[in-house]
């Protein structure tokens, strides 16, 4: 019975503690009739691919951040229940981030947004750069992990070195960082995985020569982060960030790092907050529902391949095992749907496709000869098919691509995708492409 609006009514929702962590999930399957039935929303009937842009929310997210509210929070450190629960939402969420990062507790920074925290820590770091020293930042990043660094290196009187992409592969050579990174070398930033083409960096690599001169990697993890199992250190990470609305969270961010790295930072701040270790990162008084909800949204990932993680009989996962498994199989259900996608966007003769790296996490950026991408999102939405249009902040990689101001058509598949969202993608566009 659907109401006004055409949504399922109240009736025909999934449960709102319904889960798939209860074997529902075949080891080595995504059961993705399972998944997508833990989502509300998708029973609006439109193909989500513009999850990229941030995910849609499970209703056991929705539920943890309801229900802090409607248990009763207080702020922090108070003599009362109210406030020991968020105290304890706050803990949690700190490890929970940590679990789906391979992170400490107490090195993980809550923000606004992955852009505040590269504001916040670009910042403070910048105040013990002195001339000669430089930093590397990298065409293929979003801008938020691009301006902030060329912002504190304008103040401090410092160089900025440029990595480039290759604009017909879409890949970010590893080579050219043995150059661009020398012994004044204080910051190499660099994406995980690039919110446009998907291009997924040799972060390692980098990391190792920027490591070898003594300079700190900043990783925007908040591509990557909903794609493949994440571990900071073997990425070589000393900051990491992610945004939890891009993986089936609420619109909070994260930065990992160690505490002893942060125990060398120092922020504006103001007089009376904690200087401790991450507080002191963190301005003002913390979003304790959205926290609770960041704890539901690890879970719900940790739940996903259930009987992956531990053999039978064997001793029960750590939810970190838990979380690697799930990725694990995260990225080999995207990557056979990104197949079907690259596949049929290959059989449209007007459409052009940016970047073909070699990694990639399943986004396709793309043009419609003769059709401004507005117009074709636009085409795309009434046929009930989500997708994103413009630069995605993407803005030196439009720039070198020569798509600047309008930017390109964004499809991204996450896990709750299926191959009926990709087929009406395609079908939506073939009428325009063909
Ligand atoms: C790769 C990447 N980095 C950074 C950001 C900015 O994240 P936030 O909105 O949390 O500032 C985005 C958002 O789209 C992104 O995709």
């Amino acid at each position: 019975m659907d109401d006004k609006e055409g949504r399922p009514d109240k009736e025909d929702k999934p449960e709102l503690t319904a889960g798939i962590g209860d074997g529902a999930l075949d080891p080595g399957t995504f059961d993705i009739a399972a998944v997508r039935a833990l989502y509300p929303a998708l029973a609006d009937g439109h193909a989500y691919l513009d999850g990229a842009a941030g995910t849609q929310v499970p209703a056991a997210v929705i539920e943890a951040i309801a229900g802090a509210y409607r248990e009763g929070i207080g702020n922090l450190d108070g003599a009362f229940a109210a406030s020991r629960r968020s105290d304890a939402i706050v803990a949690e969420a700190r490890a929970a981030v940590a679990d789906l990062v391979g992170g400490t507790a107490e090195g993980v920074v809550f923000g606004p947004s992955a852009t505040a925290l590269a504001y916040r820590i670009s910042d403070a770091l910048s105040r013990a750069w002195t001339a000669g020293d430089d930093v590397v930042v990298s065409r293929l990043d979003h801008d938020s992990n691009v301006r902030p660094w060329i912002q504190a290196a304008a103040r401090a009187g410092v160089t900025v070195k440029w990595a480039e992409v290759d604009l017909v592969t879409g890949e970010l050579p590893t080579a050219q960082y043995a150059d661009l990174i020398g012994p004044r070398t204080r910051v190499v930033a660099v994406t995980a995985a690039s919110n446009a083409i998907g291009t997924r960096p040799d972060v390692a690599a980098i990391a190792g020569l920027g490591h070898a001169v003594g300079a700190l990697v900043y990783v925007d993890g908040v591509h990557a982060t909903p794609h493949l199992p994440v571990d900071v250190a073997a990425l070589g990470a000393d900051f990491y960030t992610t945004s939890a609305y891009k993986w089936s969270g609420p619109h909070v961010a994260a930065l990992a790092a160690s505490p002893a790295l942060l125990e060398t930072v120092w922020p504006d701040k103001l007089a009376p907050s904690s200087n401790a270790v991450p507080w002191r990162f963190e301005r003002g008084t913390l979003p304790f529902a959205d926290l609770a909800g960041v704890t539901a949204a690890v879970e719900h990932l940790a739940a996903l391949a259930p009987h992956a993680a531990s053999g039978a009989g064997a001793a029960p996962a750590s939810r970190r095992d838990r979380v690697l498994a799930s990725m694990k199989a995260v990225e080999a259900y995207e990557a056979g749907l990104f197949a079907r996608l690259l596949g049929g966007l290959a059989e449209l003769e007007r459409v052009t496709l940016y970047g073909k790296a070699a990694r990639r996490a399943p986004t396709a950026f793309f043009s419609v000869a003769g059709v401004a991408p507005r117009a074709v999102a636009e085409h795309l939405a009434a046929q009930g098919v989500n997708v994103w249009d413009g630069d995605n902040y993407a803005y030196e990689l439009c720039t070198a691509l020569g798509l600047e101001p309008d930017g390109a058509v964004r499809a991204g598949l996450v896990h709750y995708n299926d191959a009926s969202d990709v087929d009406r993608l395609l079908a939506g566009l073939a009428d325009l492409a063909r």
